[in-house]
């Protein structure tokens, strides 16, 4: 039986799922070959485009039996189960897969394609992912919590998958989601946050059942839900006296819970866990490794064919600013690299992209080259924590592809080094619009597109997303997308923290700016600014170090002030206000006029937007609309704040003699 598409609730955003975007799938007389659930998910969009938009679906016959237009069929067995072959001969359109999922990701090939699906003709052509987990992290509580609220750094709304205390009973906007995830390549998700409040633990256990209704959910498009636990789990829910991953009723603990989630959820993905981290329990406790640890929770996956994926996000929380030689920077590698070897294969170790947090320009994190023995799995963030909230128009794909495409060790991009996977804490929630900012849709669209392909030209995945989203777009309207998109994430970076220093948020929620917010607090995140100059020294002669962590040529590169690339400056040298950057201009000059043009450039984008009214529907219009002048209003502060401080610590005028307070 086909499966009926589901159904958005009132009010809800299609994103890039809007019913006009199956036009050319419908319309047409396709014959579907195949069985197995997903084959029923790819019966029931085909059936519903053809409900809206005329044609015909015939199951089962040979392809011979009658005139076809589009033939989607499953079964040749030399393609994995994502892949699928799309051709086109004597006006016939066929996709063939091996697997379900293959068979639905090649319905929405057709989709992105639009006519073009249906015109000419084409040698068969095998499309398949380069990297076989394409996740996402929700960072989502089932309890609200006091400080951090329903969702942790979200921006849009409440959880998706949990309100009041449990899992929502009415999940149809789950399977759209799910829908929408399968369309841009997402195969994987992670239901709850990475920081496992007591509530949230009992997910694994007692509370399994509502994990399981939301596994059910996006079951049907090809999305295996994962578990984020806690390592103190036979401690808080099995009432063991220790949860040392070499005792063995913790080991049999673990091994019994697991195999009752797999009778609950036969296709569960496997857990994620923060150990050691911000407060979170981990191994350490025991005097034991982050392999050990680690290890402890692949064994019990194994038997089942899950994944334990292992955050490296280690470091000391709790320093003292007064002490200049610990470097945040170099956590993850020091506790990490010497473990490269002593993980297991069914162990992940998810390495966030950047050696500090999310900022929105971070050198590549040099763990990411260094642990060849060992599975990783890059983390990215789609949910804006740093880069405007999703209140400020910030699309992130340059900066991801710039570090996909990033060659951390010899002949490897960080895209072919990721083995374990690309992850990405989500931006969505029960927001309307999915993302609270309609144009932070691209952003999770382009995650998904970039983790199936991670050298895709990120302009071309946004005019994809445009296409799909606005099916109907004038040139115009799809233009104005572009150019209030594209420069986006270059914009946000001139007027907040120069030159890769990163920080300048107010502390706690990190909206907005404050330069010293973090100055002279226990987390590592300085910045050094005095009268006569600004900067980290990481170089390995006289610095943290940090920058011999790297392999060549980037160790080299990133050791000299003269070599390194000026807009990581700040984050490998501490220089004077004078120092002169390869573009040309001194350091203070460079922040007076990058912080000036980052308004003005928001301005533009303001104008670009206000011109398009007429050409988007009003609702969405006029949140986008209100969106841009809290921007406004937030980047003149970031700019006045900015340049006023380093001002009033140089003493140097703006050469332009422009104002500044
Ligand atoms: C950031 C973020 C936290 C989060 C942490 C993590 O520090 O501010 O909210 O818990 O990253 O990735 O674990």
């Amino acid at each position: 039986m086909p499966l009926p598409v589901p159904v958005l609730p009132e009010g809800v955003d299609p994103a890039w799922l809007p019913p006009a975007a199956f036009r050319s799938v419908g319309g047409r007389r396709t014959l579907i070959r195949g069985s197995g659930p997903l084959v029923e998910t790819v019966h029931g969009e085909v059936a519903d485009a053809c409900r809206r938009f005329g044609g015909r679906v015939v199951r089962g016959a040979e392809p011979g039996d009658g005139a076809y237009d589009l033939v989607l069929d499953l079964g040749v067995h030399d393609l994995g189960d994502e892949d699928y072959t799309v051709a086109r001969e004597g006006g016939t359109t066929t996709v063939t897969a091996f697997g379900g999922r293959g068979l639905l990701y090649g319905l929405f090939h057709l989709v992105r394609l639009g006519e073009a699906a249906f015109s000419g003709a084409w040698t068969p052509k095998t499309h398949r992912p380069a990297l076989t987990l394409r996740m996402l992290d929700h960072w989502d509580n089932v309890a609200v919590h006091p400080v951090m609220g329903q969702v942790e750094r979200g921006y849009a709304g409440g959880s998706l998958f949990w309100e009041d205390g449990r899992a929502r009973d009415e999940l149809d906007r789950v399977r759209a989601y799910g829908r929408l995830l399968a369309a841009c390549g997402i195969n994987a998700l992670s239901v709850n946050n990475v920081n496992v409040h007591a509530t949230e633990a009992r997910l694994l256990t007692d509370r399994l059942d509502e994990v399981a209704a939301i596994a059910g959910a996006l079951r049907p498009y090809g999305v295996r839900t994962h578990l984020s636990v806690s390592f103190a789990s036979p401690v808080m829910l099995g009432g063991l006296p220790t949860a040392d991953p070499l005792d063995e009723a913790v080991r049999g603990w673990w091994a019994e819970a697991t195999r009752r989630v797999y009778e609950a959820i036969p296709d569960f993905g496997g857990y994620v866990v923060k150990a050691d981290s911000e407060g979170q329990p981990g191994p350490f406790a025991y005097g034991r490794s982050h392999a050990e640890g680690a290890n402890l929770l692949a064994a019990a996956l194994e038997p089942f064919g899950g994944t334990v994926h292992w955050r490296a996000f280690v470091y000391d929380h709790r320093q003292d600013w007064r002490d200049r030689t610990t470097d945040r920077a170099r956590a993850a590698y020091d506790h990490f690299v010497p473990l490269d070897g002593e993980f297991a294969d069914h162990a992940v170790l998810q390495v966030k992209h950047g050696p500090m947090d999310f900022q929105v320009r971070e050198p590549v994190s040099p763990l990411i080259g260094a642990m060849p023995r060992t599975r990783l799995a890059v983390e990215l963030q789609v949910t804006q924590e740093y880069t405007g909230q999703q209140r400020h128009t910030c699309w992130l794909g340059p900066m991801w592809s710039e570090v996909l495409r990033f060659r951390i060790q010899q002949g490897s991009t960080v895209g072919e080094s990721a083995r374990g996977g690309l992850v990405a804490v989500s931006n969505v929630g029960d927001d309307p619009f999915w993302t609270g900012h309609p144009l932070a849709q691209a952003n999770l669209y382009t995650f998904g597109r970039l983790a199936w392909q991670p050298d895709a030209e990120p302009g071309a995945v946004l005019d994809e997303w445009i296409a799909l989203t606005f099916p109907d777009a004038p040139a115009r309207l799809a233009d104005g997308l572009h150019a209030v998109l594209d420069g986006s994430w270059r914009t946000y970076e001139k007027y907040t923290a120069p030159l890769g220093v990163g920080f300048m948020v107010q502390p706690g929620h990190h909206y907005g700016p404050s330069v010293e917010g973090y100055e002279y607090s226990p987390w590592g995140t300085y910045h050094f600014a005095d009268r006569d100059g600004i900067g980290v020294e990481r170089g390995v002669t006289g610095g943290t170090g940090f920058a011999g962590q790297y392999g060549t040529p980037w160790a080299e590169l990133y050791e000299s002030p003269k070599t390194c690339p000026d807009e990581l400056l700040l984050f490998f040298h501490h220089v004077p206000y004078g120092h002169v950057l390869k573009s040309g201009k001194t350091v203070v000059q460079h922040i007076y006029d990058t912080h000036f043009e980052g308004v003005e450039e928001v301005e533009e984008a303001r104008a670009v937007w206000a011109s398009l009214a007429g050409l988007v529907d009003p609702a969405r219009h006029a949140r986008v609309t209100e969106r841009y002048e809290e921007q406004l209003r937030s980047a003149r502060e970031w700019r006045d704040q900015v340049n006023s401080y380093f001002f009033r610590a140089s003493g140097v005028p703006d050469e332009r003699g422009r104002r500044i307070h």
